[in-house]
C-alpha cells in the first residue's frame, strides 16, 4: 500500500505550511519510533492517520478555545502523541510528559532533529504534573472516567482526552463535558472529550 499523507478538510488550515515538518515526524515515528519501542510496529498509513491526523484534532480544538491557550501538557506522551503534532502546527508551549526515562530521552533527541523550540520533554509522573492544574491533553493514557472520578479537580483545569465516544456520568456542578467527533480519513471516526472543571 502506498502511503498518502492525506489531511481531512478540517485540518487544512492547521497544516498548510506545516506538512513537511509533520512528514518528518512521521518518518521518525515509522523508523526510530518503532526501532526504539516508542510505538509498536504499524504501517505508514496507520501511523499517519491514527497518530498524526488524530493528534491534529487536539490542536484544532485548542486553537478554537474561547480563551487563548499558551501552554499544554501531554500526559503519557509516549512517542509524542498528540503533543508533537500540536507543537508543530501551533506556537503553543508543549510539555511532553512521560514517566519512562527511555521515552523522554528519545523525544529530546527528536526535538533537536525537528529544531522545535516550543516543545520540552519531561520525565515526570503525570499524577504529580497535574497537581498544579492547567491545560492537559492525553491520548490512550488517561480516560474521561479517570478525569471525572479520580483525578484532582482544580478549577480552571481543562482535559482533552481521546475517548470511545460513549456517554459518561458526571456531576454537572463540577464539570462541563463536550464530546467531539471527527473523521481521521475517509472512513474512520474518532472521539475526543473536552472536560472543563467548573
Ligand atoms: C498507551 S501509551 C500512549 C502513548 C501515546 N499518548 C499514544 O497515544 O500513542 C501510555 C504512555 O503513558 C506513559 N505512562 C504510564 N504511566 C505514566 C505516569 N504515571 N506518568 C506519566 N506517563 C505515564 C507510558 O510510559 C506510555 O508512554
Amino acid at each position: 500500500m502506498i502511503f498518502e499523507p492525506q489531511v481531512p478538510d478540517w485540518g487544512e488550515k492547521l497544516t498548510f505550511n506545516k506538512l513537511n515538518e509533520l512528514i518528518k515526524y512521521h518518518t521518525w515515528l515509522s523508523t526510530t519510533g518503532i526501532k526504539t519501542g516508542l510505538i509498536s510496529p504499524k504501517n505508514e498509513q496507520f501511523i499517519w492517520d491514527e497518530f498524526i491526523i488524530h493528534s491534529l484534532y487536539f490542536a484544532k480544538i485548542i486553537t478554537e478555545m474561547p480563551n487563548i491557550v499558551e501552554e499544554v501538557s501531554d500526559l503519557g506522551t509516549g512517542g509524542g502523541i498528540p503533543g508533537i503534532p500540536i507543537g508543530i502546527t501551533t506556537d503553543i508551549k508543549v510539555n511532553l510528559v512521560d514517566i519512562k526515562e527511555k521515552r523522554v530521552f528519545e523525544l529530546s533527541r527528536l526535538l533537536k532533529i525537528l529544531d522545535q523550540k516550543n516543545m520540552f520533554s519531561l520525565q515526570e509522573d503525570a499524577e504529580d504534573h497535574i497537581k498544579n492544574g492547567g491545560f492537559f491533553v492525553s491520548r490512550c493514557y488517561i480516560s474521561s472516567e479517570n478525569v471525572i472520578n479520580s483525578i484532582k479537580k482544580d478549577k480552571k483545569t481543562t482535559y482533552l482526552v481521546s475517548s470511545t465516544g460513549e456517554n459518561i456520568e458526571y456531576d454537572n456542578n463540577l464539570f462541563h463535558v463536550k464530546h467531539e467527533k471527527f473523521k481521521i480519513n475517509k472512513n474512520d471516526i474518532r472521539h475526543i472529550d473536552v472536560i472543563n472543571v467548573k
